[in-house]
């Protein structure tokens, strides 16, 4: 069942100047005088929730500055730049922003926050997400914000052109994005498009076309025997139908896009369908294009029978060759908490990793999309990061790079998936 939530962000936004910062204690670890630095978040407006995170947190522990350094936008670059300091050994950064997918790659580098919680401060979080950050018994990063595919839609469009809700699957969003946006270029609109997504040869496309994949039946890339799962009647399926949107329903440099050109696109009133990960339901709530016209819904349905939505998302870690682990996790902690995250789900609907706040009533008054996509949160698709550890990331630009030649008609699906398992297999040595 499609659970349609409408977003009332805009009011809870505007009023989002309540201090948190009496919640509890935070505990500061040390009395050293200290400062740290953070990676921070450059996307739409996270920096700013970001900020008051550690003004709360440096108003309790005034020892201690926190500066943050905005990190690049793209996964897959923040961890080359990750790899390119500890391959020196470097303690420049202390507290690191680490994707859902990383923590096997990074772990030897990452402190083991585990001696840091208790079991009661652990178990409030999501199962999976606390499993996800531990690598053998360390626990090398700690979760601060879920994340999960889904479609954002337009709901004055659908109305407009006779729709009663959100597509079912992916004919059907390609039929009503290909009505749209004819009908909107024919009133005038030569910029409009019917549906906007991550095709950039990055991480983020992986997301993308494994939601394409998985939801067709065609398997998640590699399973946990480690063996491919890319060379298939029905990835090939989901492969050649995307191909058929660049330039269609999408915009020919969909190749080129990441989330936040997908969401500047749609932001201006572009767009009538989006996929992305919840962070951009604030920004949209505040767009004067279509503050109140929209709304979020699971992604559509493949030959599989169901919808699948990438489970993404984000973690701290703490740098083990920082000169002040203790002040380095003291803020880790912090950003992690119950008081922060929720913080950042009312300021900037943030998802939190700690199940009570999906309950929590100021944040389902700010957020009412949380509790109608439950499902789509707690039933997300993870990528194949923990079955192929610290080789996920070239497994990850394998296939983005397969994904990527066909979407550019560089390589037939065909080709592209049988030398994609070959390469696979290669690397996986299966
Ligand atoms: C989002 C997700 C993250 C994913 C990235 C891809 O930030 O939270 O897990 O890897 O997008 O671009």
């Amino acid at each position: 069942m499609r659970m349609l939530t409408r977003i009332t962000l805009a009011l809870a936004i505007a009023l989002a100047t309540v201090a948190f910062a009496q919640g509890a204690a935070i505990d500061c670890i040390t009395d050293e005088p200290a400062t740290i630095t953070y990676i921070g978040d450059p996307v739409a407006n996270l920096g700013e929730t970001e900020q008051d995170t550690a003004a709360a947190f440096m108003e309790a522990c005034p020892h201690i500055t926190v500066e943050i350094i905005p990190g690049p936008a793209s996964t897959s670059e923040l961890l080359a730049n990750y790899l390119v300091m500890f391959e020196g050994r470097s303690g420049d950064i202390d507290v690191l922003r680490v994707d859902v997918i990383h923590p096997g790659i990074l772990a030897d580098n990452l402190v083991d926050l585990l001696p840091y919680f208790s079991d009661e401060e652990l178990a409030a979080h999501f199962p999976g997400y606390i499993e996800n950050t531990m690598v053998g018994d360390r626990m090398v990063a700690i979760a601060f914000r879920l994340g999960a595919g889904m479609l954002y839609y337009r709901t004055d469009l659908l109305e407009e052109y006779g729709f009663d809700g959100p597509p079912a699957t992916w004919d059907d969003l390609e039929s009503m994005a290909a009505t749209i946006q004819a009908g909107e270029r024919a009133a005038g609109n030569a910029d409009f498009w019917g549906f906007v997504w991550q095709g950039d040869n990055y991480e983020g496309l992986t997301c993308n076309a494994l939601e394409w994949q998985v939801s067709e039946g065609g398997g998640t890339v590699v399973n946990r025997e480690l063996e491919p799962e890319v060379n298939n009647d029905a990835t090939l399926r989901a492969m050649e139908r995307a191909a058929g949107w660049v330039g269609t329903i999408s915009p020919p440099g969909v190749t080129g896009y990441r989330e936040e050109d997908a969401r500047a696109v749609w932001h201006v009133g572009n767009a009538a369908f989006m996929r992305n990960w919840p962070y951009a339901m604030a920004s949209s709530a505040t767009s004067e294009a279509i503050a109140d016209v929209w709304e979020v819904a699971p992604l559509p349905a493949g030959a599989s029978g169901t919808y699948a939505a990438t489970m993404g998302g984000w973690t701290l870690g703490v740098n083990r060759y920082s000169a002040n682990v203790d002040a380095a996790v003291a803020f880790a902690k912090h950003f992690a908490s119950y008081e922060e995250q929720k913080r950042r789900a009312v300021e900037n609907a943030i998802n939190p990793t700690i199940a009570d706040l999906y309950e929590d009533a100021d944040v389902i008054a700010a957020v009412p999309a949380f509790a109608g996509l439950n499902e789509v949160f707690m039933g997300a698709t993870p990528r194949p990061s923990t079955a192929t550890g610290a080789q996920y990331d070239q497994v990850s630009s394998l296939y983005s790079t397969a994904v990527h030649a066909v979407l550019t008609g560089e390589l037939d699906a065909d080709t592209a998936l049988t030398l994609l398992e070959l390469d696979l297999e290669a690397l996986l040595g299966n």
